[in-house]
């Protein structure tokens, strides 16, 4: 599969769980609990592959100025979401009420994050790399994907 659908595709479900989990309400334990579980799996996967496979192709085809600005930021806002926002969500008591607070601060990041990647970072993606370039990665992305789910489930 072509990189970038792979990635967007995997927006579209994270950004999925995020909505479900802003719509629970303190009471949905179980439901919170679920979703949280899923995003935590998802979001790692998600970010795992692009920090190993997708963003060094990127930088490396990439210029040095705006293409570089664009993947530093990117892994910083991957340091935010996934190391600092998510361990601190996932150690919080899903019936409180800094859950909701923390949880929509999470969907904020993520969101503006896959929203700036397809915007700015996919499209200048498919400028710099050739088709079977994209779908070499797509290839290679899937792959580890499936082993990093496997991993990321059995762990919690
Ligand atoms: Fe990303
Ligand atoms: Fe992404």
């Amino acid at each position: 599969m072509d990189a970038i659908k792979l990635l967007t595709e995997d927006h579209k479900t994270v950004r999925g769980y995020l909505d479900d989990l802003e719509a629970t309400t303190p009471r949905a334990l179980k439901a919170r609990a679920d979703l949280l579980a899923k995003i935590r799996v998802e979001l790692k996967a998600h970010t795992t592959i692009e920090e190993e496979i997708f963003y060094p192709a990127f930088q490396s085809h990439g210029k040095k100025g705006d293409d570089d600005k664009m993947y530093f930021e990117a892994l910083e806002e991957h340091r935010a979401a996934g190391d600092l926002v998510l361990p601190d969500l996932l150690g919080t008591a899903v019936d409180s009420e800094q859950f909701s607070g923390r949880a929509k601060v999470l969907k904020e990041l993520v969101t503006h994050h896959a929203d700036e990647e397809e915007k700015d970072m996919f499209p200048r993606a498919k400028t710099l790399l050739s088709k079977e370039e994209l779908l070499a990665l797509g290839e290679k992305m899937a792959a580890r994907k499936t082993v990093l789910i496997a991993e990321l489930r059995a762990t919690t």
